[in-house]
């Protein structure tokens, strides 16, 4: 079932609680495709009742970014998360999640503001702000569905340990579940950004898993000199590329890595043909 309104989710909650049901929340930014379909999977699997969020949320764009352009493509976005099992698809507009006629600015609005050290650092630096707008959507979603669990992709691995830190720091009672990176059979993490991408932008943004493959192979022949390993990326770069991080950090915290262990998160932000694309992974 689709609703627009917060009253009504709390409503279906309500219910739920007094019932002794478990309550799952899958926020997206909707254009789901099948990276999506495993965490709603996921939440099926773990949750009695799911909630599956799709909003395309203002508050985490910058004024340069893709906002406007952004997929939007709600009737498939339902179709497939009702599909898999999910129980409510809340699709807020942004009157309803931040009031009517709110301006989106933190003069105006309470934002959640994540810990400098975690936001001063790879997809942060570039997208001033983000993290803010993301951390603020996110646990008006908590609170709105008293999720007891939430599910996010491994994908987006800087949001995930920065969800976590601030359900730690605040005492927010929810469990939260990564769900592992899903790949098209070429290696390219899916995104909805991918919709960007022609035939040959996706050639091209296969460099990011490669970049990523190799340096964990190389890892494994024992190689953990981080500059080293840095250097093997320059091969799969061409002039379709623009590199913006290539970074080793501890896969929990965040801290930058001086020779890479098996606790090490290398991730990658790379434009393919003007397209932003993030991909990440784990040395273990
Ligand atoms: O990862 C996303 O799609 C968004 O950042 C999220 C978590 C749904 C918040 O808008």
């Amino acid at each position: 079932m689709l609703t627009h309104k917060i009253n009504e989710v709390k409503e279906h909650v309500k219910k739920w609680k007094q019932e002794g049901l478990k309550i799952g929340i899958v926020p997206t930014m909707g254009a789901l495709h099948a990276g999506h379909g495993s965490l709603i999977k996921k939440a099926v699997e773990t949750c009695d009742r799911v909630i599956v969020s799709v909003f395309v949320n203002p508050i985490q764009f910058g004024p340069s970014e893709d906002f406007d352009k952004y997929p939007r493509t709600l009737e498939a976005d339902v179709k497939l998360a009702e599909g898999l099992g999910a129980d409510l698809i809340f699709a807020p507009s942004a009157d309803e999640m931040y009031g009517e006629g709110q301006r989106l600015s933190n003069d105006t609005l309470t934002y959640v503001v994540p810990p400098f050290f975690y936001v001063n650092k790879l997809c942060g630096k570039s997208r001033v702000g983000h993290f803010d707008g993301v951390c603020t959507v996110v646990l008006k979603l908590f609170n709105i569905t008293q999720a007891d669990y939430g599910f996010f992709g491994q994908k987006d691995a800087q949001q995930l340990i920065i969800i976590r830190k601030m359900v730690n720091d605040l005492n927010i009672p929810i469990e939260l579940i990564g769900c592992p990176i899903v790949r098209d059979d070429s290696g390219l993490a899916l995104s909805s950004r991918n919709k960007y991408l022609d035939e040959k932008g996706k050639e091209d943004a296969l460099a990011l898993n490669k970049i990523l493959n190799n340096i964990k192979a190389c890892y494994n022949k024992g190689v953990n000199d981080i500059s080293a390993l840095k250097e093997t990326a320059f091969q799969f770069l061409n002039e379709a590329h623009d590199l913006e991080y290539l970074e080793f950090v501890d896969k929990d915290n965040l801290e930058d890595k001086t020779t890479a262990d098996d606790n090490t998160l290398v991730l990658i932000a790379c434009r393919v043909n003007d397209v932003r694309l993030i991909d990440n992974i784990t040395l273990k």
